[in-house]
């Protein structure tokens, strides 16, 4: 595709990127810290001090909510720009609207976080910003679809590369789930109701909920991967067939599966068989871009003995399938009656989300962040050590939960020689103090490699060393990728 090369433009709309990888460490580097002061608070249940804005139930939702809004959306957003203008080979559409995008969405993440501290929640996990906030998100949402969409249009090669499929999904079905979950009706300017209630209000919460994990903490990251994974391995995707089986195997199944969230509840039998059933069908997409993945890198294997970035990205992957085979585990009822209710489902969620999501945004960073400031990073050693923190930090967290989880529900479901329960919640709940003491030191590990992290970027951004440009990478079939 020579011809196609020359008709790369002279420039991309970087910088808008580089704005929204800052403010994405930015609120990684907040919203750990709150999950590192629940995290205290679960040792230590006074450390609020009585205050009501320090107080668990306000401090959690802020931690998941400027994780997910904060962190993960406004690196979905950079990678999305940064790769869709590369794979389609002309500047973002409509650049004055991605940099109203890129500061709104800062001021809405910040604004939903005072409110959550406030005391604004509407009680629905991840959708917990009431219906002024909700708005607000459907209009930005869509702005971010004109943006992509509209760049999409406007490309000048033909296929649209994988990762943007990906992207794709994220930005329509976010918007789908967005809009039926929160229909509410408002009573005052900070309170609304949902129109749903009962069984059914769980089951539109929990499609929300699963599809919210599916298609933007597994897909839309599954977009950073499909391009950043080969784009620094220097090598095309191992199967570029096998990723468009994965993606629509994964699209089609991933939406039955919510109801694996609502075993045992006062839903149809039928409805939770079949959420445990296609959450089983998701091992063969999950896995199929495991070993994609792997099989991409395998040829890299000695770039990755001393790049950061590289290692970050693999590592990642290990991960994501660790996840993607315990989650359907979880899923299976039989299963899920020791799991749930437990530390067990906290363990799976930060294996997820420390292992899989936190480090492919790290190690895409780490390759992005010289590039977009035009130098070199200022210290691959720091970087390093960030590597072996967030890895330690991951470990530490998923294996403390996974036996304080395992122990629950263990505990929970024993009966004593009359048939009743040997234990009480209490005296379970005070055997935990071990397991919550490793996941908050395990918490201050991960936030510290963050905060490295911040401190090499910071440096970056202020060196004056000239950059060293590398070839572009071609895929046969794709152009640059
Ligand atoms: C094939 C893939 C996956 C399947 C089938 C799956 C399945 C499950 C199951 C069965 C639960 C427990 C539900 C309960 O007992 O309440 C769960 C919880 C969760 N999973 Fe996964 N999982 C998968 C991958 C992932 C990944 C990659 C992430 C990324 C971070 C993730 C994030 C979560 C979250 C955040 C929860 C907690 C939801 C809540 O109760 O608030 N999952 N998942
Ligand atoms: C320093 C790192 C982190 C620490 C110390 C931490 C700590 C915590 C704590 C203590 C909870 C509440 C657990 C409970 O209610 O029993 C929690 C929940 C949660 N965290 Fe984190 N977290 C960290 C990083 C992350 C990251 C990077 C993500 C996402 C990418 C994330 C996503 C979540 C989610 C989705 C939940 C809710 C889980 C559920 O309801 O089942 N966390 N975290």
């Amino acid at each position: 595709m020579s011809s196609e090369m020359t008709t790369q433009p002279q420039y991309y709309h970087d910088e808008i990127v580089k704005r929204l990888v800052q403010f994405s460490v930015a609120w990684a580097v907040l919203a750990m810290a709150a999950g590192v002061f629940v995290a205290a608070e679960l040792l230590w249940p006074t450390l609020d001090m009585g205050q009501p804005w320090l107080s668990f139930g306000r401090l959690r939702p802020l931690h998941t909510n400027g994780i997910i809004f904060g962190f993960g959306v406004s690196a979905l957003m950079a990678t999305a720009f940064y790769s869709v203008q590369r794979t389609s080979h002309v500047p973002l559409f409509a650049p004055k609207l991605a940099w109203f995008l890129c500061y709104a969405w800062q001021l809405l993440v910040l604004s939903g976080g005072l409110s959550l501290l406030a005391g604004m929640n509407t009680t629905k996990e991840y959708a917990e910003l009431e219906w002024p906030f909700d708005i607000a998100i459907a209009l930005l949402w869509v702005s971010f679809g004109i943006v992509f969409f509209g760049t999409i249009s406007r490309r000048k090669i033909r296929p649209i590369y994988i990762s943007n499929w990906f992207y794709g999904a994220l930005i329509i079905v976010i918007a789908m789930l967005h809009i039926v979950n929160n229909l509410e009706l408002p009573v005052t300017w900070t309170k609304s109701y949902s129109l749903y209630a009962g069984a059914q209000d769980a089951i539109v919460q929990w499609w929300y909920g699963h599809n919210a994990v599916g298609f933007l903490l597994t897909g839309g990251f599954l977009g950073m991967l499909y391009y950043f994974l080969p784009k620094h391995a220097g090598r095309p995707i191992w199967s570029y067939k096998l990723s468009v089986v994965a993606f629509w195997a994964f699209t089609y199944s991933y939406i039955w599966a919510g109801p694996h969230h609502l075993h045992y509840n006062a839903i149809p039998e039928w409805v939770q068989s079949l959420g445990m059933v296609m959450s089983l069908v998701l091992l063969a997409p999950s896995w199929a871009t495991l070993i994609n993945g792997v099989m991409t890198v395998s040829s890299a294997w000695e770039k990755l003995k001393t790049d950061p970035a590289l290692k970050f990205i693999v590592l990642s992957l290990a991960f994501y399938g660790l996840a993607t085979f315990e989650g359907p585990m979880m899923a299976i009822r039989s299963v899920n009656v020791v799991s749930h209710f437990t530390d067990w489902t906290i363990g799976h969620v930060h294996s997820g989300a420390l292992g899989w999501n936190a480090m492919i945004t790290y190690g895409t960073f780490y390759y992005l962040m010289p590039r977009l400031v035009g130098t070199e990073l200022y210290s691959k050693r720091l970087a390093n050590v960030h590597f072996w923190l967030a890895l330690a930090g991951t470990m530490l967290y998923i294996i403390a939960m996974w036996a304080a989880g395992v122990s629950q529900g263990l505990l929970w479901l024993s009966l004593d020689e009359t048939g009743e329960l040997a234990f009480g919640f209490r005296d379970i709940m005070s055997s935990m103090a071990p397991y919550y003491g490793l996941r908050l030191l395990a918490g201050l590990i991960f936030l510290g490699g963050t905060l490295l992290m911040a401190y090499n970027f910071y440096m970056t951004t202020r060196s004056r060393k000239t950059v060293k440009v590398e070839p572009p990478v071609v895929d046969p079939a794709f152009g640059v990728v």
